[in-house]
């Protein structure tokens, strides 16, 4: 069964460009309830350790060097199968391949800078959220 959260970030390109309202009003629009939500700056540990499923990969050092350069915004949203509605509504990974009306299309600007993150499983999406959010915080 699917769960009913996912786990964003508002990235540096984007909250640093003003567009964290618009995108938070996207969410809202498209039926998210935001269940926590924090505006935070991560350091070269806290990136380190958030992405380090992709450690291997040759864009990791990049990725995290782009992730600590400005503040990011945390949240955790519901709504029904949340974690395929919302990476249906960000778009792909690559902005050049996002579709029409996508959050990546509207405000990305490449592949490391691309606005947002969502979570790729329920499994993922509560260890994201926990990465942020004591339980309390995220009840
Ligand atoms: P995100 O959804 O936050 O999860 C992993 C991130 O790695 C991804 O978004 C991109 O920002 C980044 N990423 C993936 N592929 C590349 C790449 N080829 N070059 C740089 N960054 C990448």
């Amino acid at each position: 069964m699917s769960g009913n959260r996912t786990f964003t970030m508002i990235k540096p390109d984007a909250t640093t460009a003003g567009n964290t309202g618009k995108i938070l009003d996207k969410i809202i629009e498209s039926g998210f309830t935001i269940r926590a939500m924090k505006w935070t700056q991560l350091s070269k540990e806290d990136a380190s350790r958030f992405y380090e499923v992709h450690k291997e990969r040759p864009f990791y050092g990049e990725l995290v060097e782009y992730m600590t350069s400005g503040p990011i915004v945390a949240a955790i949203l519901e709504k029904e199968n949340a974690v395929e509605a919302f990476r249906n509504l960000i778009g792909a990974t690559d902005p050049s391949k996002a579709e029409e009306g996508t959050i990546r299309k509207m405000f990305a600007k490449s592949i490391a800078a691309n606005a947002v993150h969502g979570s790729d499983s329920d499994e993922n999406a509560a260890i994201e959220g926990a990465f942020f959010f004591s339980s309390r915080e995220q009840a």
